[in-house]
């Protein structure tokens, strides 16, 4: 397991803990082989019944690693970021996130596929997909819109502006905002709170939930073609190529 993702199991709680304070936590190829080989491994341990995802320092997660976007863009459903977004949108025990600082891109739509999701009072999420030439990802097409309405959603894709905590729990992507310094200990104690619930209660549950919301992986994967298609396109070279060369892109040549 890379140093860059962290896990400890305590109480039966798994804490996984995003850890790349030098790239504001941005997940590479093998951060997301990490992530998803936790999710997966939890399902069938029965020494833990929830997992708590956060990240170190000022971040979440910034999102993609966009060098690894520009130098090794996922060809297929077999990459490492496919493998992470399969796992935790088929993960079987709960989810909890403590969103810690920005969360970008997979750092907004991942919690999408958490159960329970808290934030920092300073928190920043955004979408920025658009602005990056490419495609909204982990399903976000189709749940963002089932969350909060296609006017909402499509000003968060849209736009792809940064937005605060108190908007994130506004819309529904967040349960509840607390003080910086509480973020981890109020987390912590809703997790133990999942832990001491009848486990099968709960993991049926979990799965009742998701099948009545009929989200399925094929859109998930529909979204993931158009994606990967997209981070070939100049648009996004161009956005990419603007991000590490550290200038704003310039996409008035596009049609
Ligand atoms: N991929 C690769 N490197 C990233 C990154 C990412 N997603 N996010 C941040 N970094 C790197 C920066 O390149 C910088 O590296 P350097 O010190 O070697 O130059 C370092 O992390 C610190 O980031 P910096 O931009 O200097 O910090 P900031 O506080 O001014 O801004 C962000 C932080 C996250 C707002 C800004 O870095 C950003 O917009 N990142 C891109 C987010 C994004 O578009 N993600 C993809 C979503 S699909």
């Amino acid at each position: 397991m890379t140093s860059h993702i962290l896990t400890e199991t305590k109480e039966q709680i798994l804490t996984i803990t995003i850890n790349r304070l030098e790239k504001k936590n941005a997940l590479t190829r093998a951060m997301y082989a990490a992530l998803a080989e936790a999710i997966n491994q939890a399902n069938d341990d029965p020494g833990v019944r929830v997992l708590l995802i956060t990240g170190s320092g000022d971040s979440f997660t910034s999102g993609n690693d966009i060098m690894d976007f520009l130098q090794q863009p996922p060809t297929d459903e077999t990459t490492p970021v496919s493998h992470f977004l399969q796992a935790i949108a088929t993960a079987q025990k709960c989810l909890v996130a403590a969103v810690n600082g920005l969360a970008i891109g997979v750092g907004t739509t991942m919690l999408l596929h958490c159960d329970l999701v808290y934030a920092a009072a300073s928190a920043r999420l955004q979408l920025p997909f658009v602005n990056l030439g490419v495609v909204p990802e982990a399903g976000s097409s189709y749940l963002l819109p089932r969350l909060m309405g296609h006017q909402r959603a499509a000003e968060l894709l849209m736009l792809g502006e940064p937005f605060s905590a108190a908007k994130g729990q506004e819309v529904g992507i967040i349960n509840e905002v607390v003080a910086d310094e509480a973020l981890l200990p109020h987390a912590w104690g809703v997790a133990q709170k999942l832990a001491a619930k009848p486990p099968a209660a709960l993991r049926l549950t979990k799965a009742l939930l998701r099948e009545n919301g009929r989200f399925t992986l094929e859109a998930m994967q529909r979204e993931g073609a158009h994606f990967r298609d997209r981070l070939q396109s100049p648009e996004a070279i161009e956005a990419f190529t603007a991000f590490m060369e550290r200038r704003p892109p310039d996409f008035s040549q596009f049609s």
